[in-house]
């Protein structure tokens, strides 16, 4: 057996794990989910979500790993005490490390595009209109390269090591995030036509309440935190054995959430300010433009009314979603890697090498047939399988996983605990409340 990584520091945890939270999920989804479903209006839920919901489950998929101190399927075999549970977990086990790599097979070519839109400024600096051109066309070639890029900084970090790779390069790039992030608002908010984007973003407008909206915001809200396939079970399990759970968990949501909020500050404003500069920013129906569009062609276009301030600041911004792509890219590759090495007894780079270049293959199978499997891809692993792949996660915890067992994984780090609410309410809660209400909103979607 090769030893196994640890996290050196709380620190260096909550910086890895909240990178992994941080990423496209929170400047690019939270923010265009926000703007096509009535502002305020999807913020408020997406935060009860992320408290009622999202928040429980995390400390689940936390605790399942630190327990196990292995990959998401033995963590999961670990908890079991009968043969027919045991079957059962490593299924959801197995599934939800597919699911992973399902993500990271699309979310490669959305980080690949970032790259490339971050070098068109760059290109057009040094007066090479023609590269500047490609990057930011969409086509097969220009995908491919990005791609392949992207995921050869993803396999690297990963091969490193956790402490060595994963933590270092999340304490580098955590922080140049948020600063980058502060500097693009705080410039953004003096611009004209900033304050309306500002109201748009905060005063609520309830008529697009709907049961859809709330699938949307929950399955935002998984996304969001990385749940539902263990990637937060596989930090979880470089977690030694005596920190505070609970409060690990919520400062890790906590940052998460913020930088969402923050991110709606950045780029509801843009959209207004792009308004203003004379950029369409409403569709055909007059909703406004969201989802692919808002971030590759309405920010360009933002970008192009600014003269020189625009190419530098388009080249932050795309700096910024790369970093924030890469952190936590490299926290789902993570998952398989961890599991093939320690299943099979392989130096953890030749994993990471054969796991990566296999969710690659996938990849240029979706670059390949864009239009039919790129949006399927997304939806299926998503909206469906990481809620339903977490409410497994909390039936586990709350059915298997015998409750002494569980009580006493809770204990061990701090024995105060037992005071508190969160012992009294939690294991409870993920037993019943937690899988009722993630099937609740799954099935009436479905209906
Ligand atoms: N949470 C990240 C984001 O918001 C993406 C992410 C990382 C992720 N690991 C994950 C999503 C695991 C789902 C599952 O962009």
């Amino acid at each position: 057996m090769q030893q196994r990584g640890q996290f050196s520091s709380r620190l260096g945890f909550i910086l890895a794990a909240a990178g992994s939270a941080v990423g496209l999920g929170n400047i690019w989804g939270f923010p265009t989910q926000t703007a096509s479903n009535g502002g305020a209006a999807f913020l408020l839920i997406y935060l009860a979500l992320i408290f009622v919901l999202a928040y429980p489950v995390l400390c689940a998929e936390l605790l399942i790993g630190r327990h196990g101190q292995s990959n998401p399927v033995a963590s999961m075999q670990l908890i079991c005490s009968h043969r027919s549970t045991r079957k059962a977990a490593t299924l959801v086990g197995l599934a939800g490390m597919i699911t992973v790599s399902g993500i990271l097979s699309f979310y490669a070519i959305v980080a690949g595009w970032m790259i490339a839109f971050m070098g068109e400024p760059l290109a057009l600096m040094v007066g090479a209109e023609q590269p500047a051109n490609w990057m930011t066309s969409f086509g097969v070639g220009r995908n491919l390269l990005f791609t392949a890029i992207f995921m050869l900084f993803t396999i690297w970090v990963v091969n490193a090591g956790v402490k060595e790779g994963i933590e270092k390069w999340s304490r580098r790039l955590m922080p140049a995030l948020l600063v980058l992030l502060l500097l693009l608002i705080g410039y953004l908010l003096t611009q004209e036509g900033a304050a309306d984007g500002l109201k748009a973003y905060l005063v609520p407008d309830w008529s697009h309440l709907s049961p859809e909206l709330l699938l949307k915001a929950m399955g935002q809200s998984f996304f969001s935190l990385s749940l539902g396939v263990g990637t937060m079970m596989i930090y979880g399990s470089y977690l030694s054995r005596d920190e505070n759970l609970p409060k690990l968990a919520a400062q890790v949501t906590l940052v998460d959430t913020g930088v969402a909020v923050l991110a709606g500050m950045l780029i509801m404003p843009a959209m207004y300010v792009a308004l203003h500069n004379g950029v369409e920013i409403f569709d055909a129906n007059g909703a406004l433009i969201s989802s692919g569009d808002l971030v590759f062609q309405v920010l360009p276009a933002l970008f192009d009314t600014m003269g020189s301030a625009g190419l530098i600041a388009a080249t932050v911004f795309f700096l910024l979603m790369s970093i924030a792509a890469l952190t936590s890219s490299i926290s789902m590759l993570e998952v398989p890697v961890a599991y093939v090495a320690e299943r099979f007894a392989l130096p953890r780079a030749k994993a990471g090498y054969l796991v990566g270049g296999a969710i690659m293959a996938f990849s240029v199978l979706v670059i390949f047939n864009f239009g039919f499997l790129f949006g399927k891809v997304i939806s299926i692993t998503t909206e469906y399988a990481q809620p339903l792949i977490g409410l497994m996660f909390a039936v586990f915890t709350g059915w298997v996983w015998k409750r002494n067992r569980l009580l006493n994984e809770l204990r061990q780090s701090n024995p105060e605990i037992e005071q508190g609410l969160f012992w009294k309410i939690w294991p409870t809660y993920v037993k019943f409340i937690c899988p009722l209400l993630i099937g609740a909103v799954v099935l009436q979607s479905l209906m």
